[in-house]
């Protein structure tokens, strides 16, 4: 039965609401309210609603890094809300990006307005308002490099608050947003990118990847063109596969813990870290455990790339959690190491 939406004016509201399009795991699962909110200005009114202040809330880009393990029994406040200002001083473009614009689209657009920064995070899935949550990062850039302040509605206090760089917290896969879930409800994130920048080619692959496209003076848009070939090349299509990028974060060790692991296993990929920590390939750790292409009914691990899970056609949030956790038993066991899901997993 198709579920009941009722338009409200700046959002709307879907009651018992299916998810299955709504994760790029692909995962059924439904969510008690769905609110898809288009104008952030009508924020306020909705988490005053009687059925939205009992909670939970969870906020959802394009659930391109959520695991729904089983339902949401709350509201889940679906991002739609679009716009952007641009002020441009001829060297720095400061640029203040609505919540629910697509990333990736961002990332197109600065290229094609000559704004350098942000070419090699390019084809990450997901909003702008989930960029900072987890400081996205890929081919040897952060997006907290480039992050001014966040805009958020902040539910305990009630009000909109700007967060400056400092203090979002920002880390490797990490932020204040991720410290205290469900608090804040980013609705704009504001960026200052540089009219020029020197390019970012260290990251394994980025350079070979110039050489054969011909390229030997690269502009960010080449380096944009490089990095789509690599990422098409070594990651699942979402489309195609359902799958949330890298389900496990890369585990940080301290150094002597790292270099006891490189004697035992000396071709361990890692890399040093900017604390003097030692950063481990998790996909090495889990191809090493034997555990590359492994499959339980749908639920699966990528044999394209050992950090993603997938779902081949019907495996259940639940299934898929349960090999996650299998991957974490088996590595803890093989290498003493303990892996963190990068997704938020709910109802697990
Ligand atoms: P969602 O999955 O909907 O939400 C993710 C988290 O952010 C949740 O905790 C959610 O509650 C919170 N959230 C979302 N929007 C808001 C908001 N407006 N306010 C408050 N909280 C919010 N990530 C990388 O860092 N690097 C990569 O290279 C990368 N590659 C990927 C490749 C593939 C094929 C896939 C499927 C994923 C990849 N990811 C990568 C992960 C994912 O794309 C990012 O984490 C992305 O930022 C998630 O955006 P989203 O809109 O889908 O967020
Ligand atoms: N590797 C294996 N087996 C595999 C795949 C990779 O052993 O099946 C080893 C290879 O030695 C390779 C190394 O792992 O050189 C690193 O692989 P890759 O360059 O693909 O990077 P990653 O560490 O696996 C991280 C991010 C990705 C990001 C890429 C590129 C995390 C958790 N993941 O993956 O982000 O796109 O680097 O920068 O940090 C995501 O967060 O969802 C994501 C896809």
């Amino acid at each position: 039965m198709a579920a009941e939406r009722i338009d409200m004016g700046g959002y709307t509201l879907i009651e018992n609401a299916p998810l299955g399009r709504r994760n790029t795991l692909r995962v059924a699962a439904r969510a008690r309210l769905l609110a898809e909110i288009r104008d952030a200005s009508k924020l306020p009114e909705l988490l005053d609603f009687p059925a939205v202040k009992q909670g939970p809330l969870l906020v959802l880009g394009e659930g391109s890094n959520v695991l729904f393990a089983g339902d949401f029994d709350g509201t889940v406040l679906a991002m739609a809300t679009q716009g952007v200002q641009v002020e441009d001083d001829g060297r720095i473009v400061r640029l203040a990006v609505a919540a629910g614009e697509r990333w990736d689209d961002f990332v197109r657009w600065t290229l094609g307005q000559g704004i350098a920064g942000l070419e090699n995070l390019i084809l990450i899935p997901g909003t702008v308002g989930a960029a900072p949550i987890q400081n996205i990062g890929a081919y040897g850039t952060e997006v907290a490099e480039f992050i001014d302040s966040v805009e958020a509605w902040d539910t305990h206090a009630h009000q909109v608050v700007t967060l400056d760089h400092a203090a979002c917290a920002f880390g490797y896969r990490d932020s204040l947003f991720k410290r205290e879930p469900g608090r804040y409800v980013v609705t704009a994130v504001r960026f200052a990118l540089p009219r020029t920048r020197e390019l970012r080619l260290d990251y394994a692959g980025i350079r070979e990847e110039l050489a054969r496209m011909g390229v030997d003076k690269p502009a960010p848009f080449h380096v944009a063109e490089a990095i789509i070939h690599l990422r098409t090349r070594k990651l699942p299509d979402p489309a195609v596969i359902g799958n949330a990028g890298s389900f496990f974060k890369n585990p940080i060790v301290d150094a002597t813990t790292g270099e006891a692991l490189k004697r035992e296993h000396p071709e361990l990929v890692a890399w040093p870290t900017a604390d003097g920590r030692c950063k481990l390939s998790a996909a090495w750790l889990i191809e090493a455990a034997g555990l590359k292409g492994y499959r339980e009914g749908d639920a699966g691990i990528s044999s394209r790339h050992a950090l993603v899970l997938v779902n081949h056609g019907q495996a259940t949030g639940r299934e898929l959690w349960a090999l996650a956790c299998q991957v974490i038993a088996s590595v803890e066991a093989t290498f003493g190491v303990k892996l963190e899901p990068e997704p938020l997993v709910i109802g697990a």
